[in-house]
């Protein structure tokens, strides 16, 4: 469910000429990765995601500018304002979610753990409501 994304706190690698941020498979991410993806270049305005993972797991960063994650489990929501590069949201398979208010020059820097398969994807959020209640 929605309760168990949670952002995650990255450590912060600091010093005078500027900051590191570093992501390690099952230490700082809680899943193996296989895949890094970026959304950049977003339009003002724009709206992402609109889908459901059935078992795909991400870690989302901001890694430049900001945007807001509404995750829906089709019970509850939570509403994310990410704006930080050493912070991720970790989210478990099975949550639908939507990316809003992106600001200009945003970076959405996602990590997944699984290649990519339109396979897993719910694109329809009465199926993905429906799938729920089978669950
Ligand atoms: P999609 O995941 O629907 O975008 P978002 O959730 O950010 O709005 O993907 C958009 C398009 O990109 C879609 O045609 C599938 C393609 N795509 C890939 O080919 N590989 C990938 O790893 C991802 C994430 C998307």
């Amino acid at each position: 469910s929605v309760k168990d994304c949670n952002i995650i706190n990255l450590t912060k690698i600091h010093n005078q000429a500027g900051n590191i941020t570093v992501l390690e498979n099952n230490k700082s991410i809680p899943f193996q990765v296989k895949r890094v993806y970026y959304l950049y270049d977003v339009p003002m305005g724009s709206e992402r995601g609109g889908h459901g993972h059935y078992q795909l797991e991400q870690f989302i960063v901001a890694a430049s500018g900001s945007f807001t994650i509404v995750l829906d489990d089709g019970k509850d929501k939570k509403y994310f304002f990410l704006n930080n590069p050493s912070e991720a949201l970790y989210i478990k398979p099975g949550i639908w979610r939507e990316i809003i208010n992106f600001s200009s020059g945003s970076i959405c820097l996602v990590l997944a753990s699984q290649e990519y398969s339109e396979k897993d994807y719910i694109r329809d959020y009465d199926k993905y409501l429906q799938w729920k209640l089978l669950k």
